[in-house]
């Protein structure tokens, strides 16, 4: 998920230049924010962005900043954030960053490049040029390191435009971690070993690991590292992940977890770790030894460390056995009401629809096409009732050269 999703397409639509007025909803364990879109301005809890030609942000996704659902005790969201926490127990941690962030936190700091796909509007909300929600929790990277702390935690809701089924949602909720050393041969050896000493480092014992990365020129050893802090820095990344991975699903038998090449900019080496579920690989988090440019531009010129961030959705929906993204916005009371701050309980289907499928299908236009612009449309009009967009024609008509599309829609409320 986390690497695949931070790529591809080039928005071509507009936003629509309409005045709305809407005030976020607020259930009784959600804290929306105030917000307001006239043509020119979005004001959001007092504050003022104006709108340019980068402006994509629509008052659906709005009403979802700042739901916090990761910060509700009784939310699987928040259930799952603590075990975390509570695993890597001595790490600061800040669950209250806004979400609302500059393209310089997003992207720059992290040494994403301008013209890097990433940064695509058909990807990303932003309220402008210079300011959008936030596509991951590494956007606070840098704050966390200039925070003093050398251990700290950060979690929070993310927002990437995407395709519509169970598992994709535009809002989702992201944890990272960052653990620095000090760079030397001897301390980083040290300190990471008095980290596996202090026994919450333990190798998971039931969990099968497959890892047989390895570090090579295309996933390299960054060139003010050596050998020994390298491999000193990896092994703690990878005891720390294979162990939170096991105390969470400890009930869980045989797991199996792999270790895989990913890239980043931000870190090198990186890799991605997938566990199987069901059959199926589940990509659950990205990683990697951070680049030595971020340290310095914290300030931390002599240490060398790690990161690593994780999507809660998808570990929540394999933990608690629940099926439809959906189903973590939902203010019914039969959802929320089955859970137990602390503890993981299997979720129980309290409706179950049948779908109502319709086709839709439609000549594109000349303008270049995105299939996330189209995504975006049916969530603005049909919202959570949606479950699943596919395509399931192309035509290109052979004398006009003309192509039209067909989507099947499929409709299901999660509880009514
Ligand atoms: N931010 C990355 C993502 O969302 C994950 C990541 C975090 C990778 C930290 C490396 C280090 O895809």
């Amino acid at each position: 998920m986390l690497a695949t999703r931070l790529t591809t397409f080039i928005s071509t639509r507009a936003v629509q230049n309409t005045t709305l007025r809407c005030i976020g909803t607020r259930a009784s364990y959600s804290t929306g924010p105030d917000f307001t879109v006239t043509d020119s301005e979005i004001k959001i809890d007092g504050k003022i962005y104006k709108k340019d030609q980068w402006t994509n942000v629509s008052p659906t996704t709005l009403s979802r900043v700042n739901r916090k659902l990761h910060l509700h005790p009784q939310h699987p969201i928040s259930i799952i954030r603590q075990l975390i926490e509570s695993h890597f127990h001595d790490f600061k941690t800040f669950h209250d960053i806004s979400p609302i962030v500059t393209t310089q936190q997003n992207f720059d700091d992290l040494l994403i490049a301008k013209d890097h796909v990433t940064r695509n509007r058909s990807d990303n909300y932003y309220l402008n040029e210079s300011t959008m929600l936030r596509a991951h929790t590494s956007a606070h990277q840098l704050q966390g390191m200039r925070s003093g702390a050398s251990k700290f935690l950060i979690s929070g809701d993310v927002f990437r435009r995407d395709e519509i089924d169970a598992s994709h949602y535009p809002v989702f909720h992201q944890m990272e971690g960052v653990v620095y050393f000090d760079h030397d041969p001897v301390k980083t050896a040290e300190q990471v070993n008095a980290d596996i000493q202090m026994g919450r480092l333990k190798e998971a014992e039931n969990v099968k690991v497959v890892d047989d990365t390895i570090i090579k020129p295309e996933n390299p050893m960054q060139d003010r590292h050596t050998p020994e802090t390298l491999e000193a820095v990896a092994s703690h990344l990878k005891y720390s992940i294979n162990s939170m991975v096991r105390k969470l699903f400890a009930d869980e038998p045989d797991l199996e977890v792999r270790w895989i090449d990913a890239y980043f900019p931000f870190t090198s080496p990186s890799w991605e770790v997938e566990i199987k579920y069901k059959g199926e690989w589940l990509e659950v988090l990205g990683c990697g030894v951070v680049r030595q440019e971020l340290m310095d531009q914290a300030g931390l010129h002599d240490k060398i460390g790690h990161a690593f961030g994780l999507g809660l959705e998808r570990l929540a929906m394999v933990l608690f056995g629940i099926p439809d993204i959906r189903l973590f916005w939902s203010q019914d009371e039969r959802f929320i009401q089955q859970f137990t701050p602390g503890q993981i309980q299997k979720f129980q289907p309290f409706s179950k629809f049948p779908p109502c499928i319709k086709d839709i299908s439609f000549w594109l236009p000349n303008k270049s096409w995105e299939e996330n612009d189209f995504c975006e449309l049916v969530r603005d009009v049909a919202g959570d009732l949606v479950e699943n967009v596919e395509l399931i024609d192309d035509f290109t008509h052979p004398k006009s050269d003309k192509r039209s599309l067909c989507y099947r829609i499929l409709y299901r409320s999660m509880d009514r």
